[in-house]
C-alpha cells in the first residue's frame, strides 16, 4: 500500500489472532520509529520490544485501558530521556510505529504511557534506567477485528487562510 493509503486506513486494533510476529518485522517497525521527526535531532528514545507472554501479561495487568496487550504478539514500549520535547518526539515515534505495523499488515493500538500512574511500574518491570520515562506502549498483532470509529469530516476541521475560512 502507498503512504497515503496507509495513513488513511490505519485504525486502532485491540483484538489479535494468536500468532507470533517475525523478529525481522518487529525490527523494521522499530526502525521506522527511530527515524521519526525529533526536536533538534536529539532522538531521545529507547524502544523495548516485548514478546514474552508472561511479561506481556504483567504489562497488560499494570495498565488500565491496555488489558488487550496480553493477547498481542508484541508490545513496543517507547521510552524517552526527559528532554524538553520528549513527549512530542516519543509521540512522533509512536505514530511511525503504528503506521509501520499497519503497512506490514498488522494491527496496532497506542496505549497511554505518559501521565499514567503506572509509568514507573512499567519502567521497573522492564529494568529501565531512571533517566527515561514511558511515553507509550504499542500493542501489535495479527488483526482479529478492525474497528471503524467515526471521524470528523475534512470540512469540519480544515480552514483556509483563517479560522472559519
Ligand atoms: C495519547 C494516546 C493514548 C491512547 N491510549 C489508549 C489506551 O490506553 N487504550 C486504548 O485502547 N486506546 C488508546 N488510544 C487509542 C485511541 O483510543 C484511538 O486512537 C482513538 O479512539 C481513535 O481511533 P483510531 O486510532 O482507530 O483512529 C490512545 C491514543 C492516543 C493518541
Amino acid at each position: 500500500m502507498d503512504a497515503i493509503e496507509c495513513l488513511k486506513t490505519r485504525r486502532s486494533v485491540r483484538s489479535y489472532k494468536q500468532e507470533s510476529i517475525d523478529r525481522g518485522v518487529i525490527e523494521d517497525i522499530v526502525d521506522c520509529g527511530r527515524l521519526a521527526a525529533t526536536a533538534i535531532n536529539l532522538q531521545p528514545w529507547q524502544f523495548i520490544a516485548i514478546t514474552d507472554r508472561e511479561m506481556l501479561q504483567k504489562i497488560a495487568e499494570t495498565t488500565d485501558h491496555g488489558k488487550f496487550i496480553a493477547d498481542a504478539g508484541c508490545c513496543i514500549a517507547v521510552f524517552c530521556e526527559k528532554v524538553k520535547y520528549y513527549l512530542e518526539d516519543g509521540s512522533a515515534a509512536t505514530q511511525n510505529i503504528l503506521l509501520a505495523a499497519h503497512a506490514h499488515g498488522l494491527g496496532a493500538c497506542w496505549v497511554a504511557g505518559d501521565k499514567k500512574p503506572y509509568c514507573d511500574e512499567i519502567a521497573r518491570l522492564l529494568n529501565v534506567p531512571d533517566k527515561y520515562t514511558l511515553v507509550s506502549l504499542v500493542a501489535i498483532g495479527r488483526p482479529a477485528a478492525v474497528p471503524n470509529p467515526p471521524k470528523k469530516s475534512l470540512s469540519e476541521v480544515l480552514h483556509w487562510e483563517r479560522f472559519g475560512g
